[in-house]
């Protein structure tokens, strides 16, 4: 990927002194839709993300390259700029968020290429935030903190994507570390770093490569049932809520907000559960754990779709520890904690049951848990 973005690079923008830099994609292991109702999530960082080069070019003027679309982009740094693609659009927001923090950027060239699956739940978008926030706060010596940085990511899909996210793969990827989950508290924003190399078990990935184009808007219209239901127990978000108080708005709120907050609320013991579990090395409640969040994924929340049941179906019928819809939902990933002696079987079996049902294999990618952003060279 490295000679790929330098030759690009020196293609576009000549061969003057430049700078490195990385972030990554993010798996959870626990703790989905729970970062926007205030409550805990448990990512890390993953060995895939995106790796811009990029240098001051002494104009007010971004120009970007996109070495996997081959796409190129010019745009100024005004509101008034925005650029029409949207690979470009994450890049000018970036710039933006910082600069109503009230910074000052300058124009830079840039080539960029990454290995995170696009739309597989492993949070491509936000490597390339990271990435950027990273890059300039550190080329032109902003002072921002991390997760401020972290945050100009989010801020960014909110106003230049359109996606109302919470900071969970934003600050997984800014804060990543080499070997251990995150847990962070997104209330009060404390974060605990744990250790995570289970004996005996694979972390995997099995993406079923369905894309579901409405993503965003469903997104969306879930954190404004959140945000319904918890108007209606009186609460600023739904990690204040319990089950009787919001049986006490059952009659109050539409049926579908109430599932909707039925599962937050539920997925909220289960984080805690999972980190419990976890220090006792007690995988078998870790992925229990799992299956329970991906069936109030399903049938609660409903961010599933039979691609994903049909995955998490068979892991149990192999013997997995524990599988679960990962990220957004609508498509994208399952992930698996699986003993290490059935996991070359798992892996043929569900695959091939998969293509049969579906017409086509899902992608497998092992989980390698890795350091965030920061600066290559
Ligand atoms: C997406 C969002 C995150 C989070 C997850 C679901 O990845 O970007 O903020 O809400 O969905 O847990």
């Amino acid at each position: 990927m490295k000679e790929k973005i330098n030759k690009a690079f020196a293609e576009h923008f000549g061969e003057a002194p430049s700078r490195l830099y990385t972030s990554a994609g993010r798996i959870n292991l626990i703790g989905e839709h729970t970062d926007y109702n205030g409550e805990f999530v448990f990512p890390g960082a993953i060995d895939k993300g995106m790796v811009a080069r990029i240098r001051e070019n002494g104009y007010d003027k971004v120009r970007a390259y996109s070495v996997d679309l081959q796409e190129y982009a010019e745009f100024g740094l005004n509101e008034e700029d925005a650029p029409k693609a949207q690979w470009a659009r994450y890049i000018f927001g970036v710039c933006r968020e910082i600069i109503k923090l009230g910074k000052t950027i300058k124009g830079f060239d840039t080539a960029f290429a990454g290995d995170v699956p696009l739309g597989a739940g492993m949070s491509s978008s936000a490597a390339l935030e990271s990435t950027f926030a990273f890059a300039l706060n550190d080329m032109f010596s902003l002072g921002i903190e991390k997760f401020q940085l972290a945050i100009v990511g989010q801020m960014t899909e909110h106003h230049y994507i359109g996606v109302n996210c919470g900071i969970m793969d934003q600050f997984a990827s800014i804060f990543g570390r080499k070997g251990s989950l995150i847990r962070l508290d997104c209330r009060s924003l404390e974060y605990e770093y744990f250790p995570f190399n289970p004996k005996g078990y694979k972390l995997v990935l099995l993406d079923t490569v369905v894309k579901h184009e409405l993503a965003s808007s469903a997104y969306n219209a879930r954190r404004r049932s959140c945000e319904n239901a918890a108007k209606a127990m009186g609460v600023e978000f739904l990690r204040d809520a319990t089950f009787e108080m919001l049986e006490g708005v059952k009659d109050k709120i539409s049926a579908e907000d109430y599932k909707r907050a039925y599962y937050v609320i539920g997925e909220k013991q289960r984080v805690l559960d999972v980190c419990d579990a976890l220090g006792r090395d007690d995988y078998e409640t870790v992925g229990a754990k799992m299956y329970e969040t991906h069936w109030g994924m399903s049938k609660d929340y409903e961010v599933s779709c039979p691609e994903l049941d049909f995955l998490a179906i068979k892991a149990k019928e192999c013997g997995v520890t524990g599988c679960r819809v990962m990220g957004g939902g609508f498509g994208g990933c399952t992930i698996n904690l699986v003993k290490n002696e059935i996991y070359d079987k798992f892996i043929v079996e569900a695959s091939a049951a998969f293509e049969k049902q579906f017409g086509h294999a899902p992608k497998v990618y092992p989980v390698v848990i890795s350091d965030g952003a920061r600066r290559l060279e």
